[in-house]
């Protein structure tokens, strides 16, 4: 073996895009040397959702110590580092400059190149931090506070987007639905809580399934609906259950994501399904899923809920294949808000 075969890959991730501040050192794509994050939760949440200003200020703050903690954790210094892998996109504008600007200049003071990872793609490079044996083509449903994405990714690096969502998010539905019912924020997971007191055929909310043999997603018109029945009742006087309420919307939720998920196993014929995302998190996405995948004979996959949140492991488990294709950033490289999913 040469030299260059035999050194490890050290890559140091780094995640800014929204309100976790998070670094993690990976070696050669699968050894998670150290991985912290610094969550600004309890900053956000008496907003009621994330304010971009506090949240840039405050990535500012913990960079330097969460990027110290990760390399402290994993016993290694710069020197040690194959490159930096850094989130440019898409996100909150402030708040990705502050990963961007901290990785070119850490990265160029230490002389080692500088990766720009996609968001979406460090999502559904989380699933390869314990799945080393993933054969393409994979079928991947992203789907976040941000995003709903299908995706049929062949190849490392390659991507076609088969549906995405025309308004909300799936995860921002969740918020702005559990806002309304007063859970607090993040929704999804306090609607997955108040749910398991609930009743999911109380209410029969709407399943926007849009035109027939469309792959892309609606959530908006569904979450409207729940407001519309608790303005309703309010103004009748009445309170309505929220575990309820909570339990009817993930149902609504869970059934249009797994209907168009296996829309398009049917089509692409591929055996894998990747989950990814923050709502990858959901034990009732992730049951259905399974159970309708087993009958199908198709592999379901999803990374353990700390690594389907916002998180530099899997920032470093992308950069990893970027670097072994060669592929790093210029100098230049900036932080693009609305960047999209697109092969290299
Ligand atoms: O991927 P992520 O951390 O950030 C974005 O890239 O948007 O996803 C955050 C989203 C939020 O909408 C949050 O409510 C949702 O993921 N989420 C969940 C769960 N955990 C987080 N939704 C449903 N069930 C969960 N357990
Ligand atoms: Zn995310």
């Amino acid at each position: 073996m040469t030299e260059s075969q035999d050194k490890k890959v050290v890559i140091l991730g780094i995640e800014t895009s929204c309100d976790e501040t998070s670094a993690a050192v990976l070696v050669d794509g699968t050894d998670l040397r150290s991985h912290i994050i610094s969550s600004q939760i309890a900053t956000h949440q008496k907003y009621g959702g994330v304010v971009p200003e506090i949240a840039s200020r405050e990535h500012s703050l913990h960079i330097q110590p969460v990027v110290q903690q990760a390399l402290s954790e994993a016993k290694v210094g710069f020197d040690d580092l194959s490159a930096i892998a850094v989130t440019y996109g898409p996100g909150l504008v402030g708040s990705l400059l502050v990963g961007v600007s901290g990785a070119k200049a850490m990265a160029y003071a230490a002389g080692i190149p500088l990766i720009g990872i996609n968001h979406l793609e460090g999502h559904i490079y989380a699933n390869f931090l314990e799945h080393q044996d993933l054969e393409f083509p994979l079928l991947a449903l992203l789907v976040s506070g941000g995003h709903t994405h299908l995706i049929l990714f062949t190849a490392h690096g390659k991507y076609q987007v088969l549906g995405y969502t025309r308004d909300d998010a799936a995860g921002e539905a969740l918020d702005k639905v559990a806002r309304a019912l007063g859970l607090g924020y993040p929704g999804g997971p306090q609607i997955q809580k108040a749910s398991q007191s609930g009743n999911k055929e109380a209410f029969k909310f709407p399943r926007a399934m849009l035109e027939p043999g469309s792959l892309d997603f609606s959530f908006s018109g569904m979450k409207s609906a729940v407001l519309n029945t608790l303005n309703s009742a309010r103004m009748r006087g009445e309170t309505l259950n929220v575990p309820d309420l909570a339990a009817s919307f993930q149902q609504a939720v869970v059934d249009v994501l797994v209907h168009k998920a296996l829309m398009a196993i049917e089509r692409t014929k591929v055996r894998t399904l990747l989950l990814a995302g923050g709502v990858a998190a959901n034990q009732l996405l992730r049951a259905t899923l399974a159970n309708e995948l087993t009958q199908r004979g198709v592999r379901l996959i999803y990374p353990q809920s700390i690594l389907c949140t916002d998180n530099g492991a899997m920032i470093a488990a992308a950069g990893y294949y970027h670097y072994r294709a060669g592929n790093f950033a210029p100098w230049t490289l900036n932080a693009v808000p609305g960047l999209n999913l697109k092969s290299i």
